[in-house]
């Protein structure tokens, strides 16, 4: 029998958390956390990835500013705004909604952002403190990756983890993040040989690719973890499903614990947002 992980119970548990936290910062410092959104264009996921960030980011007592540019903005107009942000003292977390339109420079973008009020964990500060001392902000996904995985099995050490992927948001930073957690880590990607036989080695197996069901569970390991990053949308027999990078059925049927989609992985991402902002805030003010 699997373990399915419920991420969306994680996920209202940590929001439980910070909402105490939140109110305890109001009480005691006059503190009330600001996270500013920035979203260029109309891409659908990203608006409705924006409308859940900010409806989370009120019910836990936070401040949630929105600010929403046109598609043709123009990527010195973006700087500005983040300029503004950044010296504004209202706002403790700032994130730029990625991906932008192509005539902006993603790179510029981010490391425009104040280190002290990232809350992706995308600014090299931030990426360069996760990979030596762990001490700055770490990104949402692998995060609350990493919070599901200690929940389900306490220590890690010595755990064999491949992660397939090897984007900056997802597969990178949770390679450090593992490896901080004493796992023996390997990266595997679209130019891996024998992808298959790799997977098949994992205790540990996240899947962050972006392809609807790549993972068949022929490649899991009996008794291992899947965590299963993807949310790929996909018409099958003439309906809409949202469906992981892991073939669901096949790989439950072996694992000993999976993440299902939707449900898992996802939710934990908007509610280690709220954390990091909660960081931030109390880092910039601080506070123990
Ligand atoms: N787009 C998809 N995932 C993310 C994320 O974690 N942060 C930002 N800023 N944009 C994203």
């Amino acid at each position: 029998m699997t373990t399915v992980i419920d991420g969306k119970a994680a996920a209202a548990a940590l929001r439980a958390d910070l909402a105490l936290k939140v109110a305890d910062l109001k009480r005691d410092h006059g503190l009330t956390p600001g996270l500013a959104v920035v979203l260029v264009g109309e891409d659908p996921a990203s608006q409705v990835y924006v409308r859940n960030k900010a409806k989370q980011t009120v019910e836990v007592g936070m401040e949630s500013i929105e600010h929403k540019l046109p598609a043709d903005t123009q990527e010195a107009d973006l700087l500005a705004l983040i300029d503004t942000l950044n010296a504004d003292d209202t706002v403790h977390g700032i994130l730029v909604q990625l991906p932008l339109p192509s005539h902006i420079n993603e790179f510029k973008v981010i490391n425009a952002v104040s280190h002290d009020k990232d809350v992706d964990g995308f600014h090299l500060v931030n990426v360069g403190r996760l990979n030596t001392d762990g001490g700055g902000v770490v990104p949402c996904t692998p995060l609350g990756c990493l919070m599901m995985l200690k929940e389900h099995h306490g220590d890690l050490s010595g755990m064999n983890a491949v992660i397939v992927g090897r984007s900056n948001i997802v597969g990178k930073p949770m390679a450090a993040l593992l490896l901080q957690a004493n796992c023996t880590v390997t990266i595997a990607h679209s130019r891996t040989k024998d992808l298959e036989s790799i997977c098949r080695e994992a205790d540990i197996l996240v899947a962050a690719v972006g392809r609807p069901r790549m993972v068949p569970g022929s490649w899991v390991k009996p008794g291992a973890t899947v965590i299963d990053v993807g949310i790929n949308r996909i018409e099958e027999d003439g309906k809409n499903r949202l469906v992981g990078d892991v073939d669901y059925d096949s790989a439950a049927a072996v694992a000993g614990a999976i993440t299902p989609v939707p449900g898992g992985v996802g939710p934990m991402t908007i509610a280690c947002l709220l954390h990091n902002t909660v960081q931030q805030a109390k880092r910039l003010k601080g506070i123990e």
